[in-house]
């Protein structure tokens, strides 16, 4: 049940429509997307760089410990919230990388773009700390998160897809959370509150479309279960990467998460339009 026919319906089909008009051509091996290529271009041709200046030092020893320091200001936190938000996806895209996950003769097209989508997560991330003059560094996710990232790519496909499902509806929520958190905190740098709107707005798009992706590979159980382990998976989230709640307020945690999951409340946070392939 693998090849590109074999799994098919109307949203998955316009998915993959979808995917190759925002990203261009696909390139595995040097991981490229033509498209997201030319958005990297023009961020690159227009740099700016905040007023504020950032404790370096003190960002690094953030990044090398998993309980901040309780007087660390809301910009760094968001900033090492910003460096380690990702870090779980990218090893978890690493290793199904290493054990060429995406990379048979029959791996689905969708499967190709997101996995190199999520290579544009973590670089879209580093550009958000090239604001501030901050360098991207690769850290190990935490214990509980590794076998979290381990069981989400190694149990069979089949039951994969609502679990990994609902891990893409929590990130929606942080990306989104985080996102606003460090606009309204760089406001009264309106072009830095605006490049953080359009980097974060860019991995959101993404992260729709796999929450998206997901649902429409799921039965109805399969949504069922995507949308119970949604909000025990952000808790998951924001334990393990504590920076969060010292930037996102925990009572915007409570009142996200006191709703049902609903994709359309994402629209103002977005720079492109996401394709949804299946509601969760
Ligand atoms: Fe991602
Ligand atoms: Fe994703």
């Amino acid at each position: 049940m693998k090849s590109s026919t074999a799994v098919a319906s109307p949203g998955i089909e316009g998915y993959r429509e979808y995917l190759s008009e925002r990203n261009g051509d696909a390139d595995l091996l040097n991981r490229r997307l033509a498209h997201r290529e030319a958005f990297f271009a023009e961020i690159e041709a227009n740099p700016i760089r905040s007023g504020r200046s950032i404790d370096a030092v003190a960002f690094e020893r953030g990044m090398r410990t998993r309980r901040p320091a309780n007087d660390i200001s809301p910009e760094l936190a968001f900033l090492l919230a910003t460096a380690k938000l990702n870090q779980a996806e990218r090893f978890g895209v690493g290793l199904g990388e290493t054990y060429g996950k995406n990379s048979a003769g029959d791996t689905l097209p969708e499967r190709v773009h997101m996995e190199l989508e999520e290579h544009y997560h973590t670089r879209l991330l580093a550009y958000v700390l090239d604001l501030f003059g901050l360098p991207f560094r690769v850290t190990p996710p935490a214990f509980v998160m590794r076998q979290f990232v381990k069981l989400a790519v190694f149990i069979p496909e089949s039951q994969s897809f609502a679990f990994v499902g609902a891990s893409e509806m929590a990130g929606c929520a942080m990306f989104d959370l985080l996102g606003q958190a460090g606009a309204a905190l760089f406001a009264d740098e309106p072009k830095i509150a605006a490049r953080i709107r359009l980097l974060y707005g860019e991995i959101l798009t993404d992260e729709i479309g796999h929450v998206g992706y997901c649902a429409a590979r799921c039965s109805n159980a399969g949504r069922g279960i995507m949308r119970m382990l949604y909000r025990p998976i952000v808790r998951l989230f924001t334990r393990q990467t504590p920076e969060i709640l010292r930037v996102v307020s925990p009572h915007a945690l409570d009142e996200r998460l006191s709703h049902p999951f609903d994709l359309a409340g994402y629209e103002g946070s977005l720079a492109s339009a996401p394709f949804v392939a299946a509601h969760p």
